[in-house]
């Protein structure tokens, strides 16, 4: 086996990446029974880390497991790990199922969830994304409908992920009914006549953090942006469209199943996104 150099939070200890190991019982690797953030530290230091955590929080009382740390139990898990690792950025991966018990779909009484945390580089994306923008394909949303819930259940995503990475291109643009609703694992945003539009934080898609940040760097760059639901057609005429998350930070997508997005290039609205993101990992 390979060695990481990593060091790992499990159930209260920390240990190599290669030692760490649950019981397959668990019914995160039976059910997929569980929740996880995605959070990341510039220069040792989280970025919109209260948000993470809030969200952390909603994720575990909407699938009923009792949230096994307060707001500074967290930090200090990921703090140390943060301390633990040399790289400049990083970003950390929290993972909370509801625990080890007997296989039957019922909630089972009297069990710990199981608590898993890992810090890793954080690489920016890689220079050609950021110039040329990125390819993107689309499909119907076949997910279910919490969407909301960031679920350890990712079969959905993994196999729209897939379908993009087959077809050569980054991202999985989904829509369910005809409308908007978000990629594999990024939130989608269009730019028609300089003004920034995304689908509403409801159900049907994850509220990513990036969602409100968006918000303020638009408020900030003095671009409108509004949030609504937006038809595939709108999506096909937009003159740039966007992807936002923890690891991608802000990219254009610059083909959509094959066709230029509006010039092609990552168009001025991006721009002026991508140099505010910038500002704000390190204000
Ligand atoms: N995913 N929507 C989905 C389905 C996602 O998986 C993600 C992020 C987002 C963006 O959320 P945020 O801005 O909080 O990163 C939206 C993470 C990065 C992942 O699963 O690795």
């Amino acid at each position: 086996m390979t060695t990481t150099g990593q060091t790992v939070y499990l159930n209260g200890e920390y240990l190599p990446l290669e030692q760490a190991r649950v019981p397959v019982l668990d019914r995160g690797f039976i059910f997929g029974d569980g929740i996880y953030e995605v959070v990341p530290a510039y220069n040792g230091r989280l970025f919109r880390w209260p948000q993470h955590l809030a969200r952390l929080e909603r994720s575990l009382a909407k699938v009923g497991i009792v949230n096994p740390f307060d707001r500074n139990g967290w930090s200090a898990i990921v703090g140390e790990l943060i301390g633990r690792h040399p790289w400049r950025d990083q970003f950390v991966y929290l993972h909370v199922t509801r625990g080890v018990a007997r296989r039957d779909h019922g909630f089972p009484a009297g069990v710990k969830p199981t608590v898993f945390a890992m810090a890793s580089e954080l690489q920016p994306p890689p220079l050609a994304q950021r110039t040329e923008g990125v390819a993107a394909i689309t499909l119907p949303d076949e997910r279910w409908l919490h969407c909301d819930i960031k679920s350890i259940s990712l079969l959905g995503n993994v196999l729209a992920r897939q379908a993009a990475l087959d077809r050569g291109a980054l991202e999985c643009v989904m829509f369910r009914d005809g409308w908007l609703t978000e990629g594999s694992a990024s939130n989608v945003w269009v730019v028609r006549d300089g003004r920034v539009l995304g689908p509403p934080p409801d159900h049907l898609i994850l509220e990513g953090i990036r969602v409100g940040l968006m918000g303020e760097l638009c408020a900030a760059s003095g671009i409108e942006c509004e949030t609504r639901r937006i038809l595939r057609e709108e999506v096909f005429a937009a003159d740039e469209l966007l992807i936002t998350s923890a690891t991608k930070e802000v990219l254009a997508i610059t083909r959509l199943d094959g066709r230029a997005v509006g010039s092609g290039r990552p168009g001025p609205v991006w721009s002026q996104l991508y140099d505010a993101y910038q500002r704000a990992k390190t204000a």
